[in-house]
């Protein structure tokens, strides 16, 4: 009989002694940790099958749109060795929060456009109203006051929260975060991130809208927040990432995972000014978001440059489809998902193995939800910052200029004056794209 059980058959008295202590320290001290996943797509599913991995946790409802996703997790379900009877099957994520009280985790797995409304949500649903935990996947939100918004839940609610930036549970990457912030690579002067995706031209191809989304799909769910428009195949799973409505590209997409390690190792939270240009030059599909887009940021101390390639790619950046490099007087950084590397300047290199970051991610946050004064690998605001650096980026490609941003006020500006150390002349068109009003229903939650 597991802790839950006890509970139900013993009745009230000793489990309101429990839950009146502390809703929380009950959490830490259960048997099995209830969950829910949000959105069953590629990436719901990766994390679904890593919490079936730990017999901690128990399964009691999945949300999706599409019910040809629930199937697919009902069959990992299975495949884990799990009971799918016990779960439950939602298909609009509000109803479910207001609904379930016997949930302690919300794994929210949609694309990013429903990120911020689903995880406040859960802020305030939950045991009580007391809120659930939360495991939310990058990039943290569609956009920059959305990202706040969902900080301030979080920490209002004091939830236990872990960020789908899983490289920092890898650990080559805290070894290697720890060498560069050692001092041994000198003044690290310039920073450089890269990802180049090599799609093949067709991207997501050039389908025609149509009348109808496919069986099974609940197309206006799906959209939420974004604005209305008719059905697209190659704007949906998977591929609404190409898109300014949903997921805001490539940039935000691979930056997240990328600069979050520049600016954690170097113990930034944000530029202060950022200049990005590039285009849509090889891609023959109806992606909106550049396939090419060049990226400075400006440090006090340093640069940072950003690659995005989505097109082909041949050769170049030593072979490494994806990477991050710290270069100093003394020495050179590289570092990927594979391995890192230091190169001295006489010459000599060091080379360093990789290791598991996802699942040990998982288990990361597991450890927080039973210790709960621990902070997990990826606090919420770590992942703000570096989504922030898409979101950016992004900013200036669409203005066309070089923007200053001012991390405390979290607003664009036109210059910068270093003497006075002010930032001048607030720039209105860049800061229109700091939020997006949602569609007529739709409400970002109150914090
Ligand atoms: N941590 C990583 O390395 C990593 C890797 C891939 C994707 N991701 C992130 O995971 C998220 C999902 O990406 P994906 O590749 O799995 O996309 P996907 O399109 O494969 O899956 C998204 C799922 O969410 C569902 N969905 C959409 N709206 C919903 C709603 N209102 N309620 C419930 N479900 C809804 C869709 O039907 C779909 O099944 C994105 O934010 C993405 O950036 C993270």
């Amino acid at each position: 009989m597991d802790r839950r059980e006890f509970l139900r058959q013993t009745g009230a008295s000793v489990g309101a002694t429990l839950l009146t202590a502390s809703t929380s320290r009950a959490v830490a001290a259960r048997d099995k940790i209830a969950f829910a996943v949000i959105g069953c797509g590629g990436m719901g599913r990766a994390n679904l099958r890593a919490f079936l991995r730990l017999p901690d946790f128990e399964c009691l409802a999945v949300c999706d749109v599409d019910k040809n996703q629930i199937a697919l997790a009902m069959d990992d379900v299975k495949k884990a060795g799990r009971d799918p009877a016990r779960i439950q099957v939602y298909e609009d994520y509000r109803k479910m929060l207001d609904e379930r009280k016997d949930l302690d985790v919300a794994v929210i797995c949609t694309p990013d456009h429903h990120h911020a409304y689903a995880l406040i949500h859960a802020c305030y649903s939950g045991r009580n109203g007391q809120g659930l935990d939360i495991y939310c996947e990058k990039p943290l939100a569609h956009n920059i006051v959305e990202g706040r918004a969902m900080i301030q839940a979080v920490r209002k609610q004091k939830r236990v929260c872990q960020i789908g930036t899983q490289q920092r549970s890898g650990k080559h990457f805290q070894d290697a975060v720890a060498f560069v912030q050692s001092g041994k690579l000198g003044h690290v002067y310039l920073c450089r991130t890269w990802i180049t995706n090599n799609y093949p031209p067709t991207g997501c191809g050039n389908p025609p809208d149509e009348p109808n989304p496919p069986p099974g799909v609940n197309y206006d769910l799906w959209l939420g927040p974004a604005p209305k428009r008719p059905f697209n195949r190659a704007r949906f799973h998977w591929h609404y990432r190409w898109f300014w409505d949903y997921g805001n590209g490539l940039c935000p997409d691979w930056g997240v995972h990328l600069n979050d390690i520049i600016l954690w190792a170097m113990k930034v939270q944000a530029p202060l000014a950022v200049h990005a240009c590039g285009g849509k030059y090889e891609m023959k599909d109806i992606s909106e978001t550049p396939d090419t887009l060049d990226v400075t940021y400006e440090y006090p101390t340093f640069v940072h440059l950003y690659t995005v390639r989505q097109g082909r790619m041949h050769g170049g950046f030593g072979s490494r489809n994806h990477g991050m490099e710290f270069v100093g007087t003394e020495g050179t950084l590289t570092l990927d998902r594979n391995g890192w590397v230091v190169t001295w300047k006489d010459g000599r290199q060091e080379q360093h193995g990789g290791s598991e970051q996802h699942f040990t991610h998982v288990q990361n946050f597991l450890h927080c939800l039973r210790n709960r004064s621990v902070e997990p690998n990826s606090p919420i605001e770590s992942v703000h910052y570096a989504t922030n650096t898409g979101h950016l980026a992004n900013i200036s490609y669409r203005v066309g200029r070089k923007i200053y941003w001012d991390a405390t006020q979290e607003r664009c500006y036109r210059g910068y004056d270093p003497v006075k150390k002010v930032f001048v002349h607030e720039d209105m068109e860049a800061n229109a794209y700091l939020f997006r009003e949602p569609r007529s229903g739709w409400k970002l939650p109150a914090t």
